[in-house]
C-alpha cells in the first residue's frame, strides 16, 4: 500500500525541517542571517549592498567568523603550549592575513610569494613556517634571508640545499622534518598527503637518519617534527594515530642524543561543514592529543588552512540564464569553475542560497557557470527556489580554496576580494580588468634557434 497523503506530507515537512536545520548550521558557522523581509546579511551587512557595488561574481569573507574559529582553537588548546599557524594556501587574502596576525597567529607557508604575503600583512617571520616537496633554492635563500621560524625539510635532496643556502648565507637555520607518518584517511585521494604513497614528507623510518644529518650541520639545528595527514578530516583517529607516531620519533631522536628539539607541528586538516557533516570539534582533537605531547617539554604547533577561513566566505553569482535541456532545468550564473573550481575538481559540494528569498517553489536544477566545459557547475541536481535572470545567489563555505584555486581560464578576469566586520565592509582586493589578462605580453618577432 502506497504511504498516505498524511504521512508523505510528514516526510516532506520533515524533510524540510531537516534542511532548514542544516541551513540554520551554515548560517551559524558564516555569520550569515536571513532578514524578515527576505535579504541575506554576511557579518550583519546586506549582501545585495556588496553585490551592488562591487558586481558579482565576488568573494566577501566575515573576518568575525574568521576571529571566532581562531577563538575556538585557541580556547581548546589553551592549556598547552601551542602556536596556531594558518595554513595561508586556504586564503592568502592581505585582509584576512591581518586579521590572524592580530590574533596572534603564525603562518604556514609554501613559497616564497606567500612568504612575501606574510610580511607584507606585519607577520613575525619567526612565526612562519615553510612547508613544500618542491621548495627552491631561490626561495629557501628567500626565507632564510628572511629569519623564518622553520624550514620543514620533505627530502633528503632538499637537505642538501638547504646546507648550501646555509653556507652560503653564514647564517644558523632552525629545520623542522615533515614526516610522512602513513596514515590514510577517510578524505577525497586528492585531499590526502600522508599515505606512503604520497609525494609528502619523509618516511618515518628515514626521520633518525635525517635528523643526524641535519644535527651535524654547523649551521643547522633540529628544532621540529611535523606531519600534515591531509584535509577536511572530521574524525579525530588519524592525528591520533600520526601523533603517536611523531611522539615515538621524538623519543628516538633525544635518545639518539639529540636535544634541540622545541615544537611538534600536527599540520592542518581540521574539517568543516560543507552539507551536514559533523565538523571536527577542536576540543575533542585538543583532548585527544594532549594526554600524548604533555610531558614532552615541547610546544605544540598546528597548520589549519580551512577550518579557519572556508566557512567565513561565500561567493556571490547573479543567474544570467534559465535553459532547459535534456530533460533538466540549469541556472547559469555568471561564477564559473575558474571562480570556484572545488566542485569540478573534487566533485566538493557546496550550498547555494538566494540572496532575497521570496518564498517561491523550489525546483531541482543544475547550477552551471559561463565556462566552455561540461565539469563547469557549481551544484549539481539541487532544490533551489525558482530564480529569475538578474537574481543573484551566495554559494557558501567558498572562504578556503576558493579565490586562491581560482584561475583566469577562458580569459575571466579574477573576481574581487570583499571583506566584511562587524556591519561594515571594503573591498579588499578589487576585481580584474580585462587589461590585466595581458599585461606584459608582446607579439614578438621570433629569433632564428643558434
Ligand atoms: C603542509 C600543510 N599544512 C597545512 C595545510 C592546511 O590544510 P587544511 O586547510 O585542511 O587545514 C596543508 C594543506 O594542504 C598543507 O599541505
Amino acid at each position: 500500500m502506497g504511504e498516505s497523503l498524511l504521512t508523505a506530507g510528514r516526510r516532506a515537512e520533515g524533510q524540510e525541517g531537516d534542511a532548514s536545520a542544516r541551513q540554520a548550521a551554515l548560517f551559524a558557522d558564516a555569520g550569515l542571517e536571513r532578514r524578515a523581509d527576505g535579504s541575506l546579511l554576511l557579518g550583519r551587512v546586506p549582501l545585495e549592498d556588496i553585490a551592488q557595488a562591487a558586481g558579482t561574481p565576488a568573494y566577501v569573507y566575515n573576518a568575525g567568523a574568521v576571529r571566532a574559529r581562531f577563538a575556538a582553537l585557541a580556547h581548546a588548546l589553551t592549556p598547552l603550549d601551542h602556536r596556531i599557524c594558518y595554513a595561508v594556501k586556504a586564503n592568502g587574502s592581505l585582509a584576512i592575513l591581518r586579521v590572524l596576525r592580530d590574533l596572534g597567529a603564525g603562518a604556514d607557508i609554501v613559497s616564497v610569494g606567500e612568504l612575501r604575503r606574510v610580511l607584507a600583512a606585519g607577520f613575525s617571520p619567526e612565526k612562519v613556517v615553510f612547508s613544500g616537496v618542491g621548495k627552491t633554492r631561490d626561495e629557501l635563500a628567500e626565507a632564510c634571508a628572511a629569519g623564518i621560524g622553520q624550514i620543514n625539510l620533505e627530502s633528503l635532496e632538499e637537505l642538501e640545499t638547504l646546507a648550501r643556502v646555509a653556507q652560503l648565507q653564514e647564517a644558523r637555520i632552525r629545520v623542522g622534518i615533515r614526516v610522512n607518518p602513513d596514515v590514510t584517511l577517510n578524505t577525497h585521494p586528492y585531499l590526502t598527503t600522508g599515505t606512503a604513497a604520497a609525494k609528502f614528507g619523509i618516511p618515518a623510518d628515514l626521520v633518525l637518519d635525517t635528523a643526524h644529518r641535519v644535527a651535524a650541520h654547523p649551521r643547522l639545528e633540529l628544532t621540529g617534527l611535523a606531519m600534515h595527514l591531509g584535509s577536511q578530516l572530521l574524525d579525530t583517529a588519524p592525528y591520533l594515530r600520526g601523533a603517536t607516531r611523531l611522539v615515538e620519533l621524538v623519543l628516538q631522536v633525544r635518545a639518539g642524543g639529540i636535544s634541540t628539539l622545541r615544537a611538534l607541528d600536527i599540520g592542518g586538516g581540521l574539517g568543516i561543514r560543507y552539507k551536514d557533516e559533523e565538523p571536527l570539534d577542536p576540543e575533542r582533537l585538543a583532548a585527544t592529543i594532549r594526554p600524548l605531547v604533555s610531558g614532552l617539554g615541547l610546544a605544540l604547533h598546528l597548520e589549519p588552512g580551512r577550518y579557519l577561513v572556508g566557512s567565513a566566505g561565500v561567493l556571490l553569482a547573479t543567474v544570467l540564464y534559465r535553459k532547459h535541456a535534456g530533460g533538466k532545468d540549469f541556472v547559469v550564473v555568471d561564477a564559473g569553475m575558474n571562480d570556484l573550481v572545488r566542485p569540478s575538481h573534487y566533485n566538493a559540494h557546496h550550498e547555494v542560497v538566494v540572496l532575497r528569498d521570496q518564498r517561491r517553489q523550489v525546483q531541482q536544477v543544475d547550477v552551471v557557470g559561463p565556462i566552455c566545459e561540461t565539469g563547469d557547475f557549481l551544484a549539481l541536481e539541487r532544490p533551489l527556489p525558482a530564480v529569475e535572470p538578474g537574481e543573484r545567489v551566495a554559494i557558501l563555505c567558498a572562504g578556503a580554496y576558493g579565490f586562491v584555486m581560482g584561475s583566469t581560464y577562458n580569459a575571466r578576469p579574477r573576481p574581487p576580494e570583499v571583506v566584511v566586520d562587524e556591519a561594515r565592509w571594503a573591498i579588499a582586493r578589487p576585481r580584474e580588468g580585462l587589461e590585466d589578462l595581458m599585461h606584459g605580453e608582446q607579439v614578438t618577432p621570433l629569433a632564428d634557434a643558434p
